[in-house]
């Protein structure tokens, strides 16, 4: 049998049958036109840790989840160390993309992105069973704090945890004068930090490691995502570690425009026959 994310059950199938627009997310900040990415994991009910992130990527505007490139089998692995397999769910801070240089940031404040997002949080987060919040980045946290403000009874029984975003080796390492080899080990070294406090307050519901970081990634620290958080008939290599998906294009037009999918060559499971020559011209 094949296990898949069952959809949106109340309420979770009104917010997600009525969300903000363009009016509320301007196109000339996000990606409006690859629509709406509302979540990854359980909304049963069941999850323990609230992960809030920041907004989707490439992978997540074409699997419809987020959290599922390279960033998402990082937040997948930390939850393995908590012993997390399956008792979670993933939000992000804004329902696009954000598209250009400081577009987040211009939108952190934003009343009626912040009103959506409280929604949702109220329903994962008030009289629920989750006891522990991540939140991945800076613009996250100011997300998590102002709906905090709102429910401040429910926020006192919540461990907040704080982290660096899983990208920030990659973005910190274009950015400025650290190789991505030191971002790396910042980054983990900030998660190391908050875990055994998670730990204190997260109930495994798998296997629970009591391992940390190194200084860089290594074997185990990614994981797949599981099946269970994809939409019914998912292909395998949406799972995997390997990156399939990527914005091409000459120009910033038809980049925005494009996302190319590839099936990554671990799974190309089709015969591969030999090309025919083509013919010789005659004499
Ligand atoms: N993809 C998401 O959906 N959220 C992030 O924060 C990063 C990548």
């Amino acid at each position: 049998m094949t296990e898949f994310c069952p959809g949106y059950p109340a309420p979770f199938d009104a917010l997600v049958a009525d969300y903000p627009g363009q009016d509320v997310y301007p196109s000339a900040d996000f990606r409006v036109e690859w629509g709406p990415v509302f979540h990854r994991g359980r909304l049963d009910g069941s999850a323990r840790v609230v992960v809030l992130g920041q907004d989707p990527a490439t992978h997540e505007a074409i699997s419809r989840r987020i959290l599922v490139g390279e960033a998402g089998q990082r937040v997948q692995g930390l939850l393995a160390k908590l012993g997390i397999d399956r008792s979670y769910v993933m939000v992000n801070t804004f329902l696009y993309s954000v598209y250009g240089q400081g577009g987040g940031n211009r939108h952190e404040d934003d009343e009626a992105i912040a009103a959506y997002r409280n929604a949702w949080l109220d329903a994962l987060l008030v009289g629920t069973g989750a006891t522990a919040v991540v939140s991945l980045g800076q613009l996250a946290e100011t997300a998590y704090q102002a709906w905090a403000a709102t429910q401040p009874a429910a926020a006192a029984r919540l461990h907040h945890a704080p982290l660096r975003h899983p990208t920030y080796p990659e973005s910190a390492s274009r950015a400025g004068n650290k190789t991505l080899a030191e971002t790396t080990a910042i980054l983990l070294a900030d998660w190391n930090e908050h875990l055994p406090a998670l730990r204190d307050h997260v109930m495994p519901d798998g296997m629970s490691q009591d391992t940390l970081y190194g200084t860089g990634w290594q074997d185990g620290d990614l994981v797949r995502i599981p099946q269970a958080d994809l939409p019914p008939g998912s292909p395998s290599w949406w799972f995997d570690l390997a990156a399939w998906a990527s914005r091409t294009g000459p120009d910033v037009q038809t980049k925005r425009a494009t996302i190319s999918v590839v099936v990554p060559r671990r799974a190309r499971l089709w015969p591969v026959l030999p090309t025919p020559t083509p013919p010789t011209p005659e004499g």
